[in-house]
């Protein structure tokens, strides 16, 4: 550890050290001397204004004028006005030991200059589990909000800890580092600490320019360090780069020398702003609530996703007709079309699992209505639907319109009657403007609301049994800035600091900041709404469905993935968003939400031919598949294009349904034990550096990657293969890399996919649904590494009962290869394999022609070997439901 080892209390920490725990005042006071600060390492002491050379040194700073100039908005660069080396704000006392790690007092000693700044704080540092650190800081003397999100409970401290803490006395400041080698991965020293009513900033040094996380944005995978401003507060807004979006995942996942990785969250709700400079450095910048850190240590980036999850919520299960095929569109605007669609598919021969309906099925747009016109035989329709084996979803919005005369629309009159309604500063429901005309907004933090949406979804249930739920537009999203009365003028309203939220103003496309909510007011609760509509939808569906519930919502926040799933919202249909959505479906599995897509083909604007084509073809690798269009655009059902077209498409969706049992044994191992379905190459491969920016190319689980064409016009890709054994997945090609680009080829029908040696992945012949792929024969791929070993796992169940995991109600399968040899062992068996057969099994990387194929001690005659492959295949017919051991010698 640089510089201060002599005052690391040794591991580990322990009551008696204490006194070594404590770093004696380092403070000076501020004057050139503290001035010289590198331009990286400058932090702003002037967030909330403009301040003149006059204003910044009357508040103890430094004054530089340099780089492109102060204050937000004038483009990346270091601060003109910033504070001094040393600078004091709060001091650190009372250090004491507690059952679960260390209390301290913390006593503001600095002038304030911002308005409600809190005078003395408490620092609580709780040593979780050995690889989980959690402090806090809040005002001992008055109760703040904190965002209702269940946490574990943890007493006790963690006997043996990866990381290490040291309390600064004065200037107060906390470290973070590793015991083992003693990187530092947090010092909050680098910063003065601010604590008013509704400003909270804390920075720290970050032990690398690799960070990724921070969502909801469109960006790469790895944020840039060089003066970027990331704002959280999730808002309406068609996709475009350094805008605050959809939702707000205020945690972050940084790489360090030599691979290790560890994670940050800040449990906090409000609208924040976190900024990134090149010292490397970070500060979260936050309007209210308290300052609530989670570190974890990793030390390996799959355990930080999975420390992060412990916390948060490991994903839910879907059902398995959810990883299907999804199609939409706004204008599908009758019955008739939507069954249109679905015939045109089943005509072109092309798989769908699951048809949705737009906001073009309601009655004046209203939810919970459908137009007893153009989609009379609706009920009828879904009912059609299932018995050829499709689910149906379609779309609700969470405002509910207010507009129609008393006793017309249940919705509305239950909602008044039962008080589920956000309400404003009169204490009447806030009315605003969605796609209904005047609507008010549920209020999903009260627990009534979520009696009577199931009661809602269940009403309408009644007459359409709908299978999922596509929550949409809540943000919640607005048309009119705060409502159709306006907003009081106060300080939830007018901050004294306002994070660069788009539009400028907290009520920018949604409501009054100030308004009431059962748990808190909107300016705490805002970010929360889609989580908390998600839960209600989820809850909603259980009840009345009786089976696992399929919610996808535009809205998110951390935890949303126990619930939900996601869609990237409003993409355009380009080529840059086409790469954007790598990126955004592999962040969204750090923050525990697997299940996402971007609308395929582009949502905003019309497609072309080759776009649609690669990004259906990357779109059969989205955790959540859906080709979704907007209104009024170039139709881009996959059944729109020539046939050369369908016909690359068709085999993208081949592809995508053979795999599943492979992608639905991946949200298993998600939801069982907090892994990521669609990975980032780092995941697998951290030791090695060059993957750590890879965003043009994605992994399923550890075994597959996946390498899309991105770019118009172009037949060949590279793409980065760390050292190793790559197979293409055809069987047709073999990689041996020492960790290096490949330009592969790339013709429009191809999409690249390679299996790392070492991996089995569970197929199935695919069929036109999953409800028909589910029974088809099953086969594996085998890729052996250069000494012959791989394996791989199924997890298999009825696909879409409650709990089954958790009941134990399912089947679970290890296979194994070694010395010429693939083998089940069953670790598990529920009865739903039954009847489904084994019936080929293809060994990559067999390097001596066999003379003989055994399964299960019987000769299999009709094998076929090729040496310039080094592909076996072997034709089999075995129940998977028993053991089987297939040898070749
Ligand atoms: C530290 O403890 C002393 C004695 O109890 C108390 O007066 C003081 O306020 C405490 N300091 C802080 C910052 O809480
Ligand atoms: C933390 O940062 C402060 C201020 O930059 C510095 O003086 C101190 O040495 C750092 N501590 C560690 C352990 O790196
Ligand atoms: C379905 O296909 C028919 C025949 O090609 C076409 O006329 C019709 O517009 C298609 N319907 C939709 C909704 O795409
Ligand atoms: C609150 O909303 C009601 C409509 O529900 C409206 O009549 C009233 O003027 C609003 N009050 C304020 C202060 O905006
Ligand atoms: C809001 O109130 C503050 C003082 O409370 C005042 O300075 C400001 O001008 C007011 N803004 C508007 C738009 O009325």
């Amino acid at each position: 550890m640089p510089g201060t080892a002599g005052a690391m209390p040794g591991p580990p920490l322990a009551a008696a050290a204490l006194l070594a725990l404590l770093v004696p005042a380092a403070a000076r006071s501020p004057g050139a001397a503290g001035c010289e600060v590198p331009p990286g390492g400058r932090f702003d002491c002037g967030p909330e204004r403009l301040l003149s050379r006059a204003g910044c040194e009357a508040r103890g700073c430094c004054y530089e004028p340099a780089g492109p100039g102060p204050g937000p908005g004038s483009g990346p660069g270091p601060p003109w006005c910033f504070f001094p080396r040393g600078y004091r704000s709060y001091r650190a006392e009372n250090l004491t030991a507690t059952a679960s790690g260390y209390t301290a007092g913390l006593r503001r000693v600095a002038a304030s200059f911002l308005p409600g700044e809190v005078g003395s704080l408490r620092l609580d540092v709780a040593m979780e589990t050995p690889a989980r650190l959690r402090f806090t800081l809040r005002d001992p003397a008055r109760q703040r909000y904190e965002v209702p999100l269940a946490t574990p409970r943890v007493s006790g401290r963690a006997a043996s800890t990866l990381y290490g803490v040291q309390v600064n006395q004065d200037p107060f400041g906390l470290v973070v580092y590793r015991q083992r080698g003693g990187q530092v991965l947090l010092n909050t020293t680098v910063a003065p600490l601010f604590f008013a009513d509704q400003f909270l900033q804390i920075s720290t040094s970050l032990p690398s320019h690799f960070i990724s996380g921070l969502g909801e944005h469109l960006t790469p995978l790895v944020l840039d360090t060089a003066w970027t401003r990331v704002t959280l507060w999730n808002r309406d807004m068609a996709p475009v780069p350094q805008v605050n979006l959809y939702g707000s995942h205020p945690f972050y996942l940084g790489m360090e020398d030599g691979g290790s990785a560890h994670g940050v969250f800040l449990l906090n709700s409000n609208a924040m702003d976190v900024l990134l400079q090149p010292s490397p450095a970070l500060t979260w910048r936050t309007t209210g609530g308290i300052l609530d850190f989670y570190v974890f240590l990793g030390p390996d980036p799959k355990s930080v996703v999975r420390q992060y999850l412990d916390v948060i919520g490991f994903p839910f299960m879907p059902p398995y007709w959810g990883l299907g095929f999804h199609l939409c569109r706004w204008g599908y605007s009758s019955t008739d079309i939507t069954r249109q669609v679905v015939a045109n598919m089943t005509a072109a021969r092309f798989p769908l699992d699951v048809q949705w309906n737009d906001l073009d099925y309601m009655d004046a747009k209203r939810d919970f209505t459908f137009n007893e016109k153009s989609f009379k035989d609706y009920p009828e329709m879904v009912r059609d639907f299932h018995r050829s084996g499709l689910r149906y979803i379609m779309i609700v919005d969470p405002g509910i319109s207010s507009s129609g005369p008393p006793g017309t629309y249940k919705p509305y009159d239950e909602g008044l009657k039962r008080g589920v309604f956000i309400r404003n500063a009169t204490g009447q429901p806030l009315i605003g403007k969605v796609w209904p005309g005047p609507t008010a907004f549920p209020d999903f933090t009260n627990p009534e609301t979520h009696e009577w949406w199931h009661d809602m979804v269940k009403d309408f249930h009644d007459q359409v049994p709908f299978d999922g739920m596509w929550i949409d537009m809540n943000e919640p999203s607005n048309f009119v800035e705060g409502s159709q009365d306006g907003c009081p003028n106060n300080s939830l309203e007018q901050p004294p600091y306002v994070p660069g939220v788009f539009g400028g103003r907290l009520r920018a496309g949604t409501i009054c900041a100030s308004s009431q909510q059962y748990l808190s007011s909107h300016y705490n609760l805002h970010s929360l709404y889609g989580l908390t509509e998600a839960i209600a939808s989820h809850d909603a569906l259980l009840r009345v469905r009786g089976k696992r519930p399929f919610v996808i919502s535009r809205s998110t926040f951390a935890g949303h993935g126990r619930y939900a799933g996601h869609w990237t919202g409003d993409v355009s249909s380009d080529w840059e968003q086409l790469y954007y959505s790598v990126p955004e479906v592999l962040l969204f599995n750090l923050f525990g939400v697997p299940l996402v897509g971007a609308d395929i083909c582009g949502f905003v604007g019309d497609t072309s031919e080759e776009l649609c084509v690669r990004w259906t073809q990357l779109g059969a690798f989205y955790p959540f598949m859906r080709n979704h269009n907007d209104h009024g655009t170039r139709p881009q059902e996959p059944y729109a294009f020539n046939p050369a077209a369908q016909a690359a498409m068709r085999n993208a969706l081949r592809l995508r349904y053979s795999l599943l049992p492979f992608l639905y044994t991946l949200f298993h191992r998600a939801h069982s034990a907090g892994e990521t379905v669609a990975r980032p190459l780092f995941l697998e491969f951290p030791k090695d550096p060059n993957t750590w920016a890879v965003d043009r190319q994605l992994m399923w689980g550890g075994g597959l990657l996946i390498t899309p064409v991105l770019e118009a016009g172009k037949t060949k890709v590279s793409g980065y293969f760390p050292a190793g054994t790559w197979y293409s997945l055809a069987g047709d090609s073999t990689i041996h890399s020492k960790g290096q680009w490949i330009l592969l080829p790339a013709p429009l029908d191809t999409i690249n996919v390679h299996v790392r040696a070492g991996h089995i992945l569970p197929l199935q012949e695919p069929a036109f649904s999953t409800a028909e792929s589910r029974k088809k024969g099953m086969a594996l791929v085998v890729a052996l590494t250069p000494d012959g070993f791989a394996r791989g796992d199924l997890f298999w169940d009825d696909g879409e009962s409650w709990q089954t995991f958790e009941k134990g109600d399912y089947t679970e399968i290890l296979f194994l290869a070694t010395h010429g040899a693939v083998l089940s062992q069953l670790l598990r068996v529920g009865a739903h394999l039954d009847g489904v057969l084994l019936e080929a099994v293809t060994v990559l990387g067999v390097t001596s022609p066999p003379r003989q194929v055994l399964a299960n001690g019987a000769l299999v005659g009709d094998f076929s070997y090729r040496s310039d492959t080094q592909v076996l295949r072997v034709p089999v017919s075995l129940p998977m439901w028993e053991q089987f051991v297939i040898t070749w010698s």
